[in-house]
């Protein structure tokens, strides 16, 4: 009897509802590739963008009028059931995680994937909840404070929605890399955005852009804000970093550019190279071992529930992430 794999396809963009449960053969992975059992996938906001086919310039990456590549999924975790041929990184029963990138197709139970993807080797004491996770938030995170801000010890940062995904892991990541940390969050979430170690401001009570501070970067994970407001709180020199594309932050890139002063920054991470990527997971797993970094988790549903897990993030008030399993 034939084997198969249960994923959800997405074939025309829209609200969680078009998401759909199918059952696809399970192929013999070609040389070069592994087959991967998932443990656990992530449901980010960006996978619920994609769904709905937003924002409308993803739409050459993601497909026009429908989604090119019909799966859903980005983030997972899982063990390695079977290689391909010269396949030298991996061998059966190896616990992986990594991102399917613009493959998609990892809220399933199993996906097969390049060797040389974006995939690295799981701790085995990491549950795979939190791995499944670390090539949103953390990786995401990562690269913008890192490799876009150029964050040194000692540099001051403010972290806008540090309750969500990307936030939680950016306050976690600048503490760990010697930086003092003020997140900005509501009065809900603001005790345990301060345990993961930052000075909170609550933004229901004042605005962040009229705080006496002078940050070196404002990390706006939401878009939430603009560079003219962080100019404000910036120092000489300081930058804006924004992981959500609009034309007002395209603008703003380039004006800043162009007269000087403070810069906004864009970055669209998943999109870099796998080598630069898998070299970012090392590094997250060099602070996750040294105990100062532990994704926040949120909700969990069974991997049947996907519709309901994508409802729940399109509420935009999940604190850090939701995985199915
Ligand atoms: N460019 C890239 O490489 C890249 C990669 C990954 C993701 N992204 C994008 O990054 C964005 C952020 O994703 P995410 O998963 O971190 O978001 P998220 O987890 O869905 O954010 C939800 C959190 O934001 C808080 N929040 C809502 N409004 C706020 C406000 N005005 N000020 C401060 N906090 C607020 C909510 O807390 P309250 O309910 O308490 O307010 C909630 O905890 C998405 O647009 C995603 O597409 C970009």
């Amino acid at each position: 009897m034939e084997q198969t794999r249960t994923a959800w396809q997405v074939v025309r963009y829209g609200t969680p509802e078009v998401l759909t449960r199918v059952s696809l053969p399970i192929e013999a992975p070609k040389p070069g590739e592994v087959r991967i059992r998932i443990h656990a996938s992530g449901v980010s906001r960006a996978d619920g963008m994609m769904r709905a086919g937003e924002p409308l310039w993803a739409r050459p990456f993601l497909g026009f009028g429908k989604p090119r590549h019909d799966l859903t999924g980005t983030g997972f975790s899982g063990v390695v059931e079977a290689t391909g041929d010269g396949v030298t990184r991996f061998q059966t029963g190896d616990a992986v995680f990594g991102e399917a990138g613009l493959n998609f197709g990892a809220n399933a139970s199993h996906i097969t994937l390049a060797e040389d993807g974006v995939l690295v080797k799981k701790p085995e004491t990491m549950p795979h909840e939190e791995a499944a996770v670390m090539c949103d938030g953390p990786m995401t995170s990562l690269n913008f404070l890192r490799s876009i801000g150029g964050l040194k010890g000692g540099d001051k940062v403010l972290i806008l929605g540090a309750s969500g995904a990307l936030g939680s892991a950016a306050v976690q990541i600048a503490r760990a890399m010697g930086a003092e940390v003020t997140g900005v969050t509501s009065g809900r979430n603001a005790e345990w955005v301060a345990e993961l170690g930052a000075t909170v401001v609550d933004y229901e009570g004042q605005a962040y852009s009229r705080l006496e501070a002078r940050f070196d970067l404002v990390f706006d994970t939401l878009g939430v804000s603009s560079l003219g407001e962080a100019r404000r709180v910036l120092a000489p020199g300081g930058r804006y970093l924004c992981p959500v594309l609009s034309l007002s932050l395209l603008g703003a890139m380039l004006r800043s550019r162009i007269f000087g002063g403070p810069r906004a920054y864009f970055s669209a991470t998943g999109l870099l190279p796998a080598r630069a990527l898998r070299g970012m997971l090392a590094d997250l797993l060099e602070i996750w071992a040294a105990g100062k970094l532990t994704p926040v988790m949120d909700r969990s549903y069974p991997l049947a529930d996907l519709v309901e897990a994508h409802r729940y993030v399109a509420t935009g008030r999940k604190r850090g992430n939701v995985v199915v399993t």
